[in-house]
């Protein structure tokens, strides 16, 4: 009788096979549901039973459709119990007044089938936590703000002002009355929503976080029915209880290193109520230009085990980061305040050094955090073993066939030509329902101009973010080679930068300005949210100090519909971009998880299938795509590269990320 319990202890030690415990919605709802997470004493109940909240954060809109299952399922096999995730506003209402939670017809629309999301994570054993902004920051663009926002004049974003809040009221009211049929307390899995977003740290010397505007959301979440906990979320130490509103809402501490100066200052301002860490930053975020940021597992390891011991209850940030696809990568603007000198722009990558990579491996972290929960849980749940990976493939190298000029792109194939007597921001063009443009790129178009010999442009402000400038299709502007060309012409930290345009003279030329924007700010001051139009717009362009005016405006946004479209495609005659390069990847099995080697490339947009991949750059630190199976398929697939400066010949692919030391 001693052989069979050994057995079962050592599978429980070995893999952490648990199977004769029960999974957490039979422990929590077996006996029927009366009541949701509760914070009313120092630790959690869950409909009435002790509840220790170990999470992990994954955005659906950074994983691709087809893997949200598979990647719940490797978080709940790393011992956790609920799966926390941001909601992207400028994804559910890409164009004002107009929602998408799913087959809406917008371009992201694979990604926002949040009920599906919702119902996957409660077939696979897992608890919801909801943050659902309106802001959510996430190193994401705009901070999940949409961007038809910036039309408004002064608008007052993340305060009581009323056309703000009028936007948000009508958001709220679309997005909650779902989320709501999806409450703990209804037989759904989401347990907690969390209201704004480290609010607490908008205080400076001319502003002071508004509790009247944190109320006011409160009211909305009451209002539609909202019945679950609300939290808040900021560090303690940095900004006490500025973010939140004491006995309204449970406050929860973001952090990385000394969990212990944390907790003892939230009991301090909350006594008698749960600990919980909202964040705990197992890893970082990149930016471009800068070498990959990373976080020791041991140390990351050590942290966790203090912060379960303590105990406090947790929420891995990011438990898996997934990719920034397309356009949607996040920025920092540093302390500059409108003006775009210090911006800094997030990689396609947000690989986060998490505990699942981009592609959705196991790292040291991912065990680590199983065998501290397996070690510590209070409450015993049976954890499902570590499912297996998804193989990966290096698919042959490809030529690049095809390719469309931009002078080409623009007189064959511009989706519109707007004329316009200034230059102006993508935002404000009355494109796409009188939402203007959000994303992509924006051609401000100069015809029939006499240039003398040695002709200056000058660009008046900042460009938002990047220019390449052309004469007669010829590509004038440096190119991107290093991280120091930065501070030169054609990228945004110079103000009124100049370009000498022709050497010698030239009659009835054209100029182009193809201006890229590389994201928008994801946080920042108050006073810079409003500020963060892409494109020309902070001063007037000039030649030899003459003020341009009489422009074709030409938006690219990348449209699956218009990149699938395209008609001035001609043989691969030349290198130099900007330029469009088309390659057909042949799959003659079920596609594979891959990743495109860029490093053979200076800089520009991937778009697979019509799909938006995402942004690289040779200055690194991420030199390669992860180009998922979902968005591939079994035959041709099409790749199509923008470059702006020199293209390869070729693609290669590769098995894994490729970082490069800035
Ligand atoms: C719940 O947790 C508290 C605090 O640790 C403890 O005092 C109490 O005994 C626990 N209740 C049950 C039923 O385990
Ligand atoms: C931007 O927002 C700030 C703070 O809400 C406000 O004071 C300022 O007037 C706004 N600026 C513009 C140009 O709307």
């Amino acid at each position: 009788m001693v052989l069979p319990l050994l057995v079962t202890l050592t599978l429980l030690l070995s893999s952490g096979t648990t199977q004769n415990l029960p999974t957490n919605y039979e422990y929590y709802t077996s006996g029927g549901i009366s009541s949701g997470l509760n914070a009313d004493q120092s630790y959690f109940v869950l409909n009435g039973k002790n509840f220790s909240l170990y999470s992990g954060a994954m955005h659906y809109f950074r994983v691709p459709r087809g893997y949200w299952r598979d990647r719940l399922q490797k978080l709940r096999a790393a011992g956790l119990n609920t799966v926390e995730t941001y909601i992207a506003w400028n994804l559910h209402e890409p164009e004002n007044g107009v929602f998408d939670f799913g087959e809406g017809g917008s371009e992201m629309e694979d990604f926002l089938h949040l009920e599906e999301l919702l119902t996957t994570a409660k077939e696979e054993d897992l608890f919801v936590i909801l943050r659902s902004g309106p802001y959510i920051c996430a190193e994401y663009n705009f901070g999940g703000f949409p961007s038809w926002l910036l039309r408004e004049e002064r608008m007052g974003f993340r305060t009581t002002e009323e056309t703000y809040m009028k936007y948000v009221t009508r958001y709220f009211n679309t997005l909650l009355p779902i989320l709501a049929k999806y409450q703990f307390t209804k037989g759904g899995p989401i347990i907690a929503f969390q209201v704004e977003n480290e609010y607490g740290n908008q205080e400076y010397q001319t502003f002071l976080p508004q509790k009247e505007y944190l109320e006011e959301l409160h009211q909305l979440f009451v209002q539609n029915s909202i019945v679950e906990l609300l939290v808040t979320s900021d560090s303690p130490l940095s900004h006490q209880d500025k973010g939140t509103l004491p006995g309204v809402f449970l406050q929860t501490a973001n952090l990385g290193a000394s969990p212990e100066k944390q907790f003892e200052k939230l009991l301090e301002l909350q006594p008698n109520r749960p600990l919980m860490v909202m964040e705990f930053w197992i890893g970082w975020f990149d930016f471009w230009g800068n070498d990959h940021a990373t976080r020791d597992a041991n140390t990351m390891k050590g942290i966790y085990e203090r912060i379960l011991t303590y105990p406090a209850s947790v929420n891995i940030y990011m438990f898996h980061g997934g990719t920034n696809f397309g356009f949607t990568n996040g920025a920092s603007l540093g302390n500059t305040l409108f003006d775009n000198s210090g911006f800094e722009p997030i990689t396609t990558s947000y690989d986060y050094d998490s505990p699942l990579t981009e592609s959705g491996d196991y790292t040291d972290k991912y065990f680590n955090i199983r065998e501290l929960l397996i070690q510590h849980s209070p409450v015993k749940t049976y954890t499902p073993d570590v499912p297996n990976l998804n193989p990966k493939i290096a698919y042959p190298v490809i030529s690049i066939e095809k390719e469309i000029l931009l002078s080409n792109l623009i007189q064959y194939d511009a989706p519109y030509v707007i004329e316009s007597e200034n230059v102006v921001a993508m935002e404000k063009l009355d494109i796409n329902g009188n939402s203007g443009q959000s994303y992509g790129y924006i051609v401000y178009r100069k015809e029939n101009v006499d240039l003398a010999a040695n002709t200056v442009l000058k660009i008046g402000g900042h460009i938002c973010d990047t220019a390449v400038v052309s004469v007669n299709g010829v590509r004038v502007s440096p190119s991107l080679e290093t991280k120091n060309d930065l501070d030169g012409f054609g990228f945004w930290r110079l103000a009124d930068s100049t370009l000498v345009l022709t050497t010698d003279e030239k009659k009835g030329a054209t100029v182009d300005i193809l201006v890229e924007n590389w994201g928008r700010i994801n946080g920042g001051k108050i006073t810079q949210y409003n500020q963060t139009f892409k494109g020309l717009w902070q001063g007037d362009v000039y030649l030899n100090d003459n003020r341009v005016s009489g422009w074709k405006i030409i938006p690219l946004e990348f449209k699956k519909s218009w990149t699938n479209n395209l008609e001035a495609w001609s043989s691969k005659t030349s290198s130099l971009g900007p330029a469009l390069y088309y390659a057909s990847l042949e799959i003659s099995d079920e596609p594979s998880d891959t990743y495109i080697d860029m490093r053979s490339w200076t800089k520009g947009l991937v778009v697979v299938n019509g799909i938006p991949l995402g942004k690289y750059a040779k200055i690194g630190p991420q030199q390669a795509l992860y180009l998922p199976a979902p968005f591939l398929k079994k035959g041709y697939n099409s790749i199509i590269v923008f470059e702006h400066y020199k293209s390869a010949d070729q693609l290669s692919f590769t098995t894994g990320q490729i970082w490069k030391t800035a």
